[in-house]
């Protein structure tokens, strides 16, 4: 009988090692499963909001992008694609056409590709069939100080 009892013990502190694995692999995949896109938009005075401190027109966007929920397609840290376009490096992106184009395709993105413009075509390609929701309220002030906010993030 005596000599099962170790067996028991080495039985019982394998079983403990195991359990504690397990908790921490648990945490770990809580960690990565938590939504990264959702940080910079809580305020709070947290390190995410330093970024914009003294860019009043960036702050603005950042409002309006929370306001028109850009968030929920594009990642709010500007950097990988989800069901829209990662929008760093949007600007250059569009360069060759005049700055009033963006402004268009973000109040009503199918109406600036029925026109046939090169660079809604290309994303359409790319993206279609997702539409972009119409931001007819958004003037061209208020699309002007979101791509602040998105360059100024995307800065990081
Ligand atoms: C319902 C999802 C959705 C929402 C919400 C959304 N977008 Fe988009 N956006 C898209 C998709 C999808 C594309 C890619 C083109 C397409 O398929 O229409 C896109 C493309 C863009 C582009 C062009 C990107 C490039 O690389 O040229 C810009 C700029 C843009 N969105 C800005 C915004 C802004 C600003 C908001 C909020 C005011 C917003 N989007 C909200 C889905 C969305």
């Amino acid at each position: 009988m005596r000599t099962y009892i170790p067996l028991r013990l080495l039985y019982l502190g394998t079983t403990g090692i195991l359990f504690t694995l397990c908790i921490i692999c648990l945490n770990a995949l809580g960690e990565t499963n938590h939504p990264v896109q959702d940080a910079p938009l809580t305020d709070g005075g947290s390190m995410y909001t330093d970024f914009l401190a003294g860019d009043s027109l960036a702050r603005r966007g950042w409002t309006l992008w929370r306001e028109n929920a850009c968030g929920a397609c594009h990642d709010s840290n500007m950097q990988r694609d989800m069901t829209a376009p990662a929008l760093a490096g949007v600007t250059t992106r569009w360069s060759a056409y005049p700055r009033e184009d963006l402004y268009r395709w973000v109040q009503n993105s199918q109406r600036l590709l029925g026109s046939g413009h090169p660079r809604a075509t290309e994303l359409w390609a790319e993206w279609g069939p997702s539409v972009m929701s119409n931001y007819a309220n958004l003037s061209d002030e208020d699309v002007a100080a979101i791509l602040a906010f998105v360059e100024t993030r995307a800065r990081g």
